[in-house]
């Protein structure tokens, strides 16, 4: 038990801080134990459609986990039953973790795109691993 406690997962959110409008995530960043449930918030101001969660691992690939359009599930790239986002509205996409592993550590990005038609494989422009901090 003592080696799993020491066991941290960190997760970065990078994104619009609250006075920088579009779109924004909380908390920028997170540490939590193994087996804990954390919730990463997504909101944007844009009168968007479609939101999206991705997920840049420690080999710095950016890969898609969810696509919402008006609220629904579109695209689920997780395989894993552990992440279950919730689309409360359309300016909001909150992204429930629960039992964190290891393999978790990692920075998300929330997106969010205009989508007038239902396309399960439009992806829209994704912003290179870098030091910026917006995402539209
Ligand atoms: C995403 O897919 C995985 C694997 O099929 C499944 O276990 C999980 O429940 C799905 N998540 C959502 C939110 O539908």
């Amino acid at each position: 038990m003592g080696s799993r406690l020491l066991c941290c997962v960190a997760l970065c959110l990078l994104g619009a801080g609250p006075l920088d409008t579009a779109v924004s995530q909380t908390p920028k960043y997170l540490i939590s134990q193994v087996g804990n449930k954390k919730t990463l918030k997504c909101e944007q101001n844009l009168n968007h459609d479609a939101m999206y969660w991705y997920k840049q691992d420690s080999k710095k690939l950016l890969k898609i986990m969810f696509i919402y359009v008006y609220m629904k599930l579109n695209l689920n790239e997780t395989g894993s039953g552990r992440f279950s986002p919730h689309a409360p509205d359309n300016a909001h996409l909150n992204l429930h973790i629960s039992s964190l592993e290891p393999g978790d550590s990692a920075v998300y990005f929330c997106a969010s795109s205009q989508d007038t038609a239902l396309q399960s494989h439009c992806l829209p422009v994704q912003k290179p691993p870098g030091p910026a901090r917006k995402l539209r």
